[in-house]
Protein backbone atom coordinates (compact mmCIF):
# COMPACT_ATOMS: atom_id res chain seq x y z
CA UNK A 1 0.00 0.00 0.00
CA UNK A 2 0.84 3.55 -1.00
CA UNK A 3 1.75 5.73 2.34
CA UNK A 4 1.26 8.87 1.94
CA UNK A 5 3.60 11.15 1.35
CA UNK A 6 4.39 15.12 3.25
CA UNK A 7 6.59 17.70 1.64
CA UNK A 8 7.52 20.78 4.04
CA UNK A 9 9.20 23.81 2.49
CA UNK A 10 11.35 26.00 5.01
CA UNK A 11 11.97 23.94 8.11
CA UNK A 12 12.32 26.78 10.49
CA UNK A 13 10.33 27.63 13.85
CA UNK A 14 6.95 26.98 11.99
CA UNK A 15 8.28 24.27 9.54
CA UNK A 16 9.99 22.70 12.67
CA UNK A 17 6.70 22.55 14.11
CA UNK A 18 4.42 21.34 11.16
CA UNK A 19 6.64 18.33 11.15
CA UNK A 20 6.00 17.78 15.08
CA UNK A 21 2.38 18.13 14.19
CA UNK A 22 2.27 15.89 11.33
CA UNK A 23 4.57 12.91 12.90
CA UNK A 24 2.51 13.01 15.90
CA UNK A 25 -0.48 12.42 13.78
CA UNK A 26 0.78 9.42 12.00
CA UNK A 27 -0.65 10.27 9.02
CA UNK A 28 2.49 10.36 6.79
CA UNK A 29 4.56 7.28 6.17
CA UNK A 30 7.46 9.84 4.73
CA UNK A 31 8.29 12.99 5.02
CA UNK A 32 10.36 15.00 3.07
CA UNK A 33 11.82 18.45 4.14
CA UNK A 34 13.54 21.00 2.04
CA UNK A 35 15.42 24.16 3.45
CA UNK A 36 18.24 25.73 2.00
CA UNK A 37 19.74 25.57 5.56
CA UNK A 38 19.78 21.84 4.84
CA UNK A 39 21.78 21.43 8.15
CA UNK A 40 19.31 22.62 10.04
CA UNK A 41 16.49 20.86 8.34
CA UNK A 42 18.64 18.08 8.98
CA UNK A 43 19.13 18.29 12.53
CA UNK A 44 15.13 19.27 12.81
CA UNK A 45 14.91 15.60 10.90
CA UNK A 46 16.88 13.47 12.94
CA UNK A 47 15.80 15.23 16.17
CA UNK A 48 12.31 14.53 15.38
CA UNK A 49 12.83 11.06 14.61
CA UNK A 50 14.46 10.73 17.58
CA UNK A 51 10.65 11.14 18.82
CA UNK A 52 9.51 9.07 16.16
CA UNK A 53 10.75 6.22 17.79
CA UNK A 54 8.07 7.18 20.74
CA UNK A 55 5.50 7.25 18.69
CA UNK A 56 3.08 3.98 17.93
CA UNK A 57 3.55 4.24 14.03
CA UNK A 58 6.98 3.36 14.16
CA UNK A 59 8.19 3.17 10.40
CA UNK A 60 7.59 7.13 9.04
CA UNK A 61 10.74 8.10 7.32
CA UNK A 62 11.88 11.47 7.52
CA UNK A 63 14.48 13.15 5.47
CA UNK A 64 15.88 15.79 3.69
CA UNK A 65 15.30 16.22 -0.14
CA UNK A 66 14.65 18.44 -3.06
CA UNK A 67 12.21 19.79 -5.38
CA UNK A 68 12.45 16.34 -7.64
CA UNK A 69 10.84 14.49 -3.89
CA UNK A 70 7.78 17.07 -4.75
CA UNK A 71 6.65 14.73 -7.96
CA UNK A 72 4.94 11.92 -5.39
CA UNK A 73 4.10 13.93 -2.62
CA UNK A 74 0.40 13.81 -1.69
CA UNK A 75 0.69 17.02 0.44
CA UNK A 76 3.38 20.11 -0.06
CA UNK A 77 3.22 22.49 3.43
CA UNK A 78 5.02 26.04 2.38
CA UNK A 79 6.18 27.51 5.66
CA UNK A 80 8.92 29.58 4.49
CA UNK A 81 9.56 33.32 4.86
CA UNK A 82 11.95 35.88 5.84
CA UNK A 83 12.19 35.72 9.96
CA UNK A 84 12.98 39.55 11.23
CA UNK A 85 16.55 39.87 12.91
CA UNK A 86 16.85 40.05 17.00
CA UNK A 87 12.80 38.70 17.68
CA UNK A 88 11.72 41.98 15.55
CA UNK A 89 8.25 41.98 15.25
CA UNK A 90 6.50 42.86 11.74
CA UNK A 91 4.05 45.99 12.57
CA UNK A 92 1.55 44.50 9.71
CA UNK A 93 2.52 41.19 8.03
CA UNK A 94 1.88 42.47 4.55
CA UNK A 95 5.02 43.61 5.10
CA UNK A 96 6.40 40.81 4.92
CA UNK A 97 5.77 40.89 1.26
CA UNK A 98 8.61 42.24 0.19
CA UNK A 99 11.11 39.47 1.69
CA UNK A 100 9.04 36.95 1.05
CA UNK A 101 7.63 36.98 -2.84
CA UNK A 102 10.48 35.81 -4.69
CA UNK A 103 11.19 33.13 -1.96
CA UNK A 104 7.32 32.36 -3.33
CA UNK A 105 8.45 32.75 -7.03
CA UNK A 106 11.52 30.19 -6.50
CA UNK A 107 9.31 28.07 -4.58
CA UNK A 108 6.38 27.96 -7.18
CA UNK A 109 8.79 27.65 -10.24
CA UNK A 110 10.26 24.28 -8.56
CA UNK A 111 6.85 23.22 -7.50
CA UNK A 112 5.27 23.23 -11.13
CA UNK A 113 8.39 21.58 -12.65
CA UNK A 114 7.88 18.40 -10.29
CA UNK A 115 4.22 18.09 -9.80
CA UNK A 116 0.86 18.95 -10.68
CA UNK A 117 -1.01 16.72 -8.11
CA UNK A 118 -0.12 17.50 -4.74
CA UNK A 119 -2.44 19.40 -2.31
CA UNK A 120 0.10 22.84 -1.73
CA UNK A 121 -1.06 24.44 1.61
CA UNK A 122 0.74 27.89 1.98
CA UNK A 123 1.45 29.13 5.95
CA UNK A 124 4.15 31.84 4.37
CA UNK A 125 2.91 35.67 5.12
CA UNK A 126 1.01 37.69 3.94
CA UNK A 127 -1.30 34.62 3.56
CA UNK A 128 -3.52 36.05 1.29
CA UNK A 129 -0.93 37.56 -1.40
CA UNK A 130 1.20 34.62 -1.36
CA UNK A 131 -1.78 32.35 -2.48
CA UNK A 132 -2.74 34.99 -4.74
CA UNK A 133 0.66 34.77 -6.46
CA UNK A 134 0.55 30.95 -5.95
CA UNK A 135 -2.21 30.91 -8.32
CA UNK A 136 -0.71 32.61 -11.20
CA UNK A 137 1.58 29.83 -11.70
CA UNK A 138 0.35 26.94 -14.15
CA UNK A 139 -1.28 24.41 -11.27
CA UNK A 140 -4.65 23.23 -10.27
CA UNK A 141 -6.50 26.03 -8.77
CA UNK A 142 -8.38 23.57 -6.36
CA UNK A 143 -4.65 22.89 -5.06
CA UNK A 144 -3.76 25.68 -3.17
CA UNK A 145 -4.56 27.59 -0.41
CA UNK A 146 -3.55 29.18 2.40
CA UNK A 147 -4.27 28.55 5.75
CA UNK A 148 -5.51 31.88 6.30
CA UNK A 149 -7.84 32.95 8.86
CA UNK A 150 -8.39 29.29 9.99
CA UNK A 151 -5.68 29.97 12.75
CA UNK A 152 -8.12 33.60 13.66
CA UNK A 153 -11.01 31.24 13.63
CA UNK A 154 -9.39 29.25 16.79
CA UNK A 155 -8.54 32.29 18.61
CA UNK A 156 -12.32 33.61 18.08
CA UNK A 157 -13.34 29.94 18.79
CA UNK A 158 -10.82 29.94 22.04
CA UNK A 159 -11.67 33.52 23.19
CA UNK A 160 -15.61 33.09 23.15
CA UNK A 161 -15.10 29.71 24.74
CA UNK A 162 -13.12 31.04 27.41
CA UNK A 163 -15.87 34.16 27.82
CA UNK A 164 -18.74 31.42 28.02
CA UNK A 165 -16.70 29.06 29.59
CA UNK A 166 -17.70 26.46 27.50
CA UNK A 167 -15.10 23.99 24.96
CA UNK A 168 -14.21 26.06 22.02
CA UNK A 169 -15.03 23.41 20.04
CA UNK A 170 -18.48 23.97 20.97
CA UNK A 171 -18.19 27.41 19.51
CA UNK A 172 -19.34 27.37 15.56
CA UNK A 173 -18.23 29.78 14.25
CA UNK A 174 -15.22 31.44 12.00
CA UNK A 175 -12.94 34.65 10.65
CA UNK A 176 -13.15 35.59 7.42
CA UNK A 177 -10.92 38.13 5.28
CA UNK A 178 -7.64 39.23 5.26
CA UNK A 179 -5.12 37.31 7.46
CA UNK A 180 -4.13 40.39 9.24
CA UNK A 181 -5.70 43.42 10.54
CA UNK A 182 -9.03 43.43 8.52
CA UNK A 183 -10.22 39.86 9.39
CA UNK A 184 -13.53 40.42 10.60
CA UNK A 185 -15.97 37.89 12.28
CA UNK A 186 -18.95 36.48 11.16
CA UNK A 187 -21.13 36.93 14.25
CA UNK A 188 -24.74 36.57 11.90
CA UNK A 189 -23.56 33.11 11.17
CA UNK A 190 -22.15 32.27 14.63
CA UNK A 191 -23.65 29.75 17.52
CA UNK A 192 -23.03 28.08 20.36
CA UNK A 193 -25.24 24.79 20.69
CA UNK A 194 -27.50 26.54 17.64
CA UNK A 195 -27.57 29.73 19.68
CA UNK A 196 -27.52 32.53 17.19
CA UNK A 197 -24.82 35.53 18.76
CA UNK A 198 -27.66 37.86 19.24
CA UNK A 199 -29.61 35.61 21.31
CA UNK A 200 -26.47 34.09 23.41
CA UNK A 201 -27.72 36.86 26.37
CA UNK A 202 -31.09 34.83 26.78
CA UNK A 203 -28.78 31.82 28.41
CA UNK A 204 -25.60 33.31 29.47
CA UNK A 205 -27.18 36.64 31.25
CA UNK A 206 -23.59 36.63 33.23
CA UNK A 207 -21.69 37.44 30.09
CA UNK A 208 -21.50 41.11 28.70
CA UNK A 209 -21.97 40.43 24.82
CA UNK A 210 -19.08 41.78 22.99
CA UNK A 211 -19.69 44.23 19.72
CA UNK A 212 -18.18 42.99 16.80
CA UNK A 213 -15.85 45.06 16.55
CA UNK A 214 -14.15 44.55 19.87
CA UNK A 215 -14.19 40.52 19.25
CA UNK A 216 -12.36 41.48 15.90
CA UNK A 217 -9.68 43.70 17.83
CA UNK A 218 -8.99 41.02 20.49
CA UNK A 219 -8.47 38.25 17.55
CA UNK A 220 -6.37 39.77 15.70
CA UNK A 221 -4.22 41.17 19.21
CA UNK A 222 -4.06 37.86 19.98
CA UNK A 223 -1.27 36.95 17.17
CA UNK A 224 0.34 39.68 18.57
CA UNK A 225 0.79 38.83 22.13
CA UNK A 226 2.27 35.67 21.05
CA UNK A 227 4.54 37.62 18.63
CA UNK A 228 5.64 40.04 21.79
CA UNK A 229 6.04 36.97 24.19
CA UNK A 230 8.04 34.91 21.56
CA UNK A 231 10.17 36.82 19.65
CA UNK A 232 8.53 37.52 16.82
CA UNK A 233 7.39 34.57 16.16
CA UNK A 234 3.49 32.36 15.73
CA UNK A 235 4.36 28.44 15.47
CA UNK A 236 2.15 25.75 17.11
CA UNK A 237 -1.61 26.84 16.18
CA UNK A 238 -0.55 27.37 12.69
CA UNK A 239 1.18 23.93 11.96
CA UNK A 240 -1.94 22.27 13.69
CA UNK A 241 -4.10 24.22 11.16
CA UNK A 242 -1.79 23.19 8.36
CA UNK A 243 -1.97 19.35 9.51
CA UNK A 244 -5.87 19.82 10.21
CA UNK A 245 -6.62 20.77 6.50
CA UNK A 246 -3.59 18.29 5.50
CA UNK A 247 -5.73 15.49 7.27
CA UNK A 248 -9.19 16.70 5.92
CA UNK A 249 -7.62 16.48 2.30
CA UNK A 250 -6.08 13.23 3.22
CA UNK A 251 -8.85 11.44 4.47
CA UNK A 252 -11.55 13.30 2.28
CA UNK A 253 -13.07 14.39 5.44
CA UNK A 254 -15.38 17.52 3.66
CA UNK A 255 -14.61 19.58 6.69
CA UNK A 256 -15.52 22.73 6.31
CA UNK A 257 -12.46 25.21 7.10
CA UNK A 258 -12.08 28.91 6.68
CA UNK A 259 -9.15 29.26 4.58
CA UNK A 260 -7.62 31.42 1.97
CA UNK A 261 -8.04 30.80 -1.67
CA UNK A 262 -7.89 32.62 -5.14
CA UNK A 263 -11.00 34.58 -5.56
CA UNK A 264 -12.50 36.32 -9.37
CA UNK A 265 -14.04 39.40 -7.77
CA UNK A 266 -17.44 38.32 -8.92
CA UNK A 267 -18.19 36.30 -5.49
CA UNK A 268 -18.94 39.38 -3.71
CA UNK A 269 -18.60 42.16 -6.25
CA UNK A 270 -15.39 43.10 -6.46
CA UNK A 271 -14.26 44.47 -8.78
CA UNK A 272 -10.73 42.97 -9.02
CA UNK A 273 -9.35 39.27 -8.51
CA UNK A 274 -8.18 38.79 -5.24
CA UNK A 275 -7.55 36.04 -2.26
CA UNK A 276 -9.00 35.92 1.04
CA UNK A 277 -10.66 33.63 3.77
CA UNK A 278 -14.09 32.15 3.00
CA UNK A 279 -15.27 28.79 4.29
CA UNK A 280 -14.62 25.94 2.38
CA UNK A 281 -15.42 22.20 1.98
CA UNK A 282 -12.24 20.78 1.84
CA UNK A 283 -12.01 16.96 0.70
CA UNK A 284 -9.88 15.00 -2.18
CA UNK A 285 -10.21 16.80 -5.00
CA UNK A 286 -8.65 20.05 -2.29
CA UNK A 287 -10.97 22.84 -2.46
CA UNK A 288 -13.95 21.62 -3.21
CA UNK A 289 -16.53 24.43 -2.33
CA UNK A 290 -16.48 27.81 -1.09
CA UNK A 291 -19.17 28.52 0.57
CA UNK A 292 -20.18 31.87 -0.11
CA UNK A 293 -22.69 32.84 3.12
CA UNK A 294 -24.61 35.93 2.96
CA UNK A 295 -23.08 38.81 5.24
CA UNK A 296 -24.48 41.62 7.11
CA UNK A 297 -23.52 44.96 6.55
CA UNK A 298 -20.86 45.46 8.92
CA UNK A 299 -19.51 42.15 7.75
CA UNK A 300 -19.42 43.05 4.01
CA UNK A 301 -17.74 46.46 5.38
CA UNK A 302 -15.09 44.58 6.91
CA UNK A 303 -14.91 42.43 3.84
CA UNK A 304 -14.10 45.43 1.44
CA UNK A 305 -11.66 46.40 4.07
CA UNK A 306 -9.61 42.81 3.84
CA UNK A 307 -10.01 43.18 -0.16
CA UNK A 308 -8.73 46.85 -0.11
CA UNK A 309 -5.95 45.73 2.08
CA UNK A 310 -4.91 42.63 0.20
CA UNK A 311 -5.35 44.35 -3.00
CA UNK A 312 -2.72 47.09 -1.87
CA UNK A 313 0.11 44.11 -1.37
CA UNK A 314 -1.25 42.58 -5.02
CA UNK A 315 -0.78 45.62 -6.92
CA UNK A 316 2.95 46.15 -5.58
CA UNK A 317 3.79 42.20 -7.03
CA UNK A 318 2.14 43.36 -10.68
C1 LIG B 1 -0.22 34.12 13.10
C2 LIG B 1 0.77 34.10 11.99
C3 LIG B 1 1.03 32.73 11.53
O1 LIG B 1 -1.27 34.76 12.98
O2 LIG B 1 0.41 34.90 10.94
O3 LIG B 1 0.03 33.46 14.12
Amino acid sequence: MKTQKLAIIGVGHVGSSVLATALQTELFGEIVLLDPKDKVAWGEGLDQMHAAGLLSRKNIAVHIGNYTDLADADIVIVAATHVYPNGEIPADRQELLTENLPIIHEIMTNIVQNTQSAMLIFITNPADTIVYIAATYDYPRNLLLSTGTMLDSSRLRQLLGQRYQVDPKSVSGYMMGEHGFAAFPVLSHLTIAGISYDKLSTYFPEVALLTAEEIKEKVVQAAYDVFAAKNGVTNVAVAQAAIDIARCILLDEKSIFPVSVPMTGHEYHFAKPCAYSVPCVLGKEGVEKKLLVSLNSWEKEKLAESVASIRKSIILTE
